[in-house]
């Protein structure tokens, strides 16, 4: 039996409208910023729709466009501004920055309690010690798309291929959390297709086109593609292509995502959920 193919589309589009409910019910309104420097295509596709989703679900978006040549002072002086900005409950910058800027000290800056993106050290490390903060938006978006199977994962060994800290990291620890048995793999581990097929649970995040195979997966696993790669096609559009081999996955898996419809729109989702609650919390 081929495995069931896990809407990722069809639940954020539920997860937006909640959250577009939840917000009317709101005697205020719920404010979101969004920092892109520099003009990295696929950064402006995001950011451009992280602005339509947001105003969709009634928040408001406060869009800062800077140029490449910004310094790392100018960026800190604007974080610092939408730190202190009452109407401002999230604020994300947009990776990756540009070389000249130290992303893990603009990410520092931002005050915790409005750091939607949950990269601040403060979250990481309450994530990291089983404690409530705010979770990266892309492994969050994972969890649910597993937790929608409505299968008991507790004790079943999830393999992570992908060892970052916006998405491999985090997800480690929220599969933890559900009481799985964890691994995180990455580009120096040894045996690759063999640990991958003893993963309950395979979670890709590596940015690699295809390279999980159909044989390196377990027969009834739980497949998360995280990867978006755009691959030449002979017509010169280019095609989206996880990091699984769909194709060939497909048979043997139990369930997994599509690229694209798969995690990708869980992440937008995501950041309108957590901007929601950053939200609540900051304005009980
Ligand atoms: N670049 C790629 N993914 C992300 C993300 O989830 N958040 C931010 N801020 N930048 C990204």
């Amino acid at each position: 039996m081929p495995a069931r193919i896990i809407d990722g589309k069809a639940i954020a589009a539920a997860l937006r409208a909640d959250a577009g409910r939840d917000v009317a019910s709101l005697p205020f309104q719920p404010g979101l910023a969004v920092v892109l420097v520099g003009d990295d295509p696929a950064s402006a596709v995001y950011v451009r729709n992280k602005h339509k989703a947001t105003v969709e679900a009634g928040m408001a978006s406060f869009e800062h466009r800077l140029a490449s040549s910004t310094s790392e002072a100018d960026l800190l002086a604007l974080v610092a501004k939408l730190n202190a900005d009452e109407k401002i409950d999230g604020i994300l910058v947009q990776l990756p920055l540009p070389n000249h800027i130290d992303a893990t000290k603009v990410l520092d800056a931002i005050d915790p309690a409005k750091d939607v993106d949950g990269f601040h050290a403060v979250n990481a490390g309450l994530l990291a010690s089983g404690r409530s903060g705010l979770v990266p938006c892309t492994p969050a978006g994972c969890m649910r798309l597993i937790a929608s199977l409505g299968q008991n994962i507790a004790g079943k060994h999830a393999v992570i291929v992908g060892r970052s800290n916006i998405v491999g990291k985090p997800m480690a620890h929220l599969l933890l959390a559900a009481d799985c048995t964890v691994t995180v793999a990455h580009s120096k581990t040894a045996n690759l297709a063999e640990l991958c097929r003893s993963a309950d649970i395979l979670v890709a995040a590596v940015g690699r086109p295809e390279m999980i195979k159909g044989d390196w997966i377990k027969p009834g696993a739980i497949v998360i593609d995280v990867g978006i790669n755009r691959v030449p096609t002979p017509d010169g559009k280019g095609r989206l292509v996880g990091d699984v081999d769909y194709a060939a996955a497909l048979p043997v898996a139990g369930a997994i995502t599509p690229v694209p419809g798969g995690v990708g729109p869980m992440t937008i989702a995501c950041l309108l959920a957590n901007t929601l609650a950053a939200a609540k919390a900051r304005r009980p």
